[in-house]
């Protein structure tokens, strides 16, 4: 029986297993603890399964001396300082492949939206605006037959690329196509890469300039990537035609941060992997790992090391 700590109540049957067998303490709170009230609750664990939402660097593995495997509840590991677990020998968990065709789903959903002006058309009926058939209003863009330019062609963006075939869509990445020429020629670019420092920002005012007017871009990656002042200036300014974000820079994304002002923006609680089924897939896997990392087996998906 080994100490465990999960910062967030997570009601997933894979947790009951872990409460059978271990001694579990649970931040109950509905928001994360801070860095201070992290290090206080882990201060004596051997197990950590953390959110996207816990910022594990080297300062709150000092402050657990006892720490042996941290289990992340997400595919992107970004929140966890992994050169400093892989100096002191713990394995960090991480939950890929459950979630992307969740993720992918809502990538297309996201698409879709910004692409028709779903919000803005569903909003219109709310406030009385539908007052008889429209024949040049609210339109958007034709997804069917336009070209797609997929950033980051993993297991997600590969998954959007399927999706996109059954639209007929010509795809772009960006392991065959220069970024340039991909935001050039794309109708609707989504993003589908890890954020590290050479991905922050990759999609600036600069990149922004470069995609058609009439382009969309899609966020399902993570919200730094995108400068959302640029992004802000470029929906103002129609340098492009809309966004989809399902991420944000800073999470959540306050009700008065000026880019919600911009226009033909959409804008998500990071919702992408966030069905029943693939929820508790992932919570089952940063059980396995974190059980794994425990036992001193390797993790069916380690993150580091
Ligand atoms: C979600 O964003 C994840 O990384 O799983």
């Amino acid at each position: 029986m080994a100490r465990v700590v999960l910062t967030r109540t997570l009601p997933f049957e894979a947790v009951d297993r872990l409460r059978a067998q271990h001694d579990v303490t649970v931040w109950e709170a509905a928001v994360p603890p801070s860095p201070e009230e992290l290090r206080d609750l882990a201060k004596d664990a051997e197990g950590l399964l953390c959110l996207l939402t816990d910022r594990i660097d080297a300062n709150t593995m000092e402050a657990a001396p006892h720490l042996r495997a941290i289990s992340n509840l997400a595919v992107g590991t970004d929140n966890v300082d992994l050169e400093a677990a892989t100096a002191r020998g713990i394995p960090v968990g991480s939950t890929p492949d459950v979630l992307t065709d969740a993720t992918a789903d809502l990538a297309f959903a996201l698409l879709l939206a910004s692409a028709r002006r779903l919000p803005q058309a569903a909003a219109a009926v709310r406030q009385g605006e539908w007052v008889t058939w429209e024949p040049a209003r609210w339109l958007g863009q034709e997804v069917t037959g336009a070209t797609l330019g997929i950033v980051g062609p993993g297991r997600i963006g590969q998954a959007v690329a399927r999706r996109a075939q059954g639209f007929g869509m010509t795809v772009l990445d960006s392991k065959s196509t220069p970024l340039d020429e991909l935001l050039e020629r794309a109708d609707f670019v989504s993003l589908h890469i890890p954020l590290t420092d050479d991905t922050r920002h990759l999609i600036d005012a600069r990149a922004l300039a470069r995609m058609k007017p009439t382009a969309h871009l899609v966020n399902t990656a993570r919200g730094p990537i995108v400068d959302h002042q640029a992004l802000a200036q470029a929906l103002h300014e129609g340098t492009i035609a809309g966004a989809a974000l399902d991420v944000t820079d800073p999470e959540p994304l306050p009700p008065d941060d000026p880019l919600l002002d911009a226009p033909n923006l959409i804008v998500l609680p990071h919702v992408a992997s966030g069905t029943h089924r693939t929820r508790e897939r992932m919570a089952q896997m940063a059980v396995d790992n974190l059980e794994a990392g425990l036992d001193g087996r390797p993790m069916p998906h380690q993150a580091n090391g």
